[in-house]
């Protein structure tokens, strides 16, 4: 009884946390409707881009650089300048203090974020699985069928473990 009390303490405390981020007011109307549009040959730019989380420090300073379709790029450098801040950024997570971010030609600001995560894609260093099917995990967040998962375990070379499970992707 106590284990279970002191549980539930911790989610009482928790939970208050997650409702305040949840009623924070949008910047953007997420209940309109909008066409899911895969961009086919996607080109981002950084234009000048100046970025600070506060007001006394900047962390990226006149950042100009163009990632193009096929391109293959790697930030590099140490702890602290500013490579996820980058990525932040290119998520649309935070808005330039100055200067802009393009998207085949279109700035950043004027997209939704639905339009910008709609074509990219992150992996991030640490992977979270849900407790669920490895379809349900491989789909998530779409609408793909039997085949399309397939697919995509062949193209992560995982697909060779998975289908020798007895559920398969069902497992
Ligand atoms: N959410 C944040 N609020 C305020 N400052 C931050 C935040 N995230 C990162 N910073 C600061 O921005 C700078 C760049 O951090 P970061 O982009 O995480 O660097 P990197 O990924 O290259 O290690 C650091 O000085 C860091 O302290
Ligand atoms: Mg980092």
């Amino acid at each position: 009884m106590s284990y279970i009390l002191g549980q539930i303490q911790a989610i009482d405390s928790g939970s208050k946390e997650f409702f305040e981020v949840l009623n924070i007011e949008t910047t953007e109307d997420y209940n309109k409707k909008q066409k899911f549009e895969k961009i086919k040959n996607p080109k981002i730019e950084f234009q000048d881009v100046t970025f600070q989380y506060d007001s006394n420090k900047t962390v990226l300073e006149n950042v100009s650089f163009d990632l193009s379709k096929n391109e293959m790029v790697a930030l590099v450098g140490p702890s602290g300048a500013g490579k996820s801040t980058i990525v932040n950024l290119l998520l649309k997570f935070y808005n330039p203090t100055s200067g802009a971010i393009t998207f085949n030609g279109k700035k950043y600001s004027k997209l939704s974020h639905n339009q910008v995560r709609n074509n990219i894609a992150l992996v991030f260093q640490e992977n979270e699985l849900f407790s669920l099917s490895i379809k349900e995990n491989v789909a998530y967040g779409s609408d793909i069928d039997d085949k399309k998962v397939i697919s995509s375990l062949k193209k992560a070379n995982a697909w060779e473990f998975v289908s020798n499970l007895e559920k398969g992707i069902d497992t």
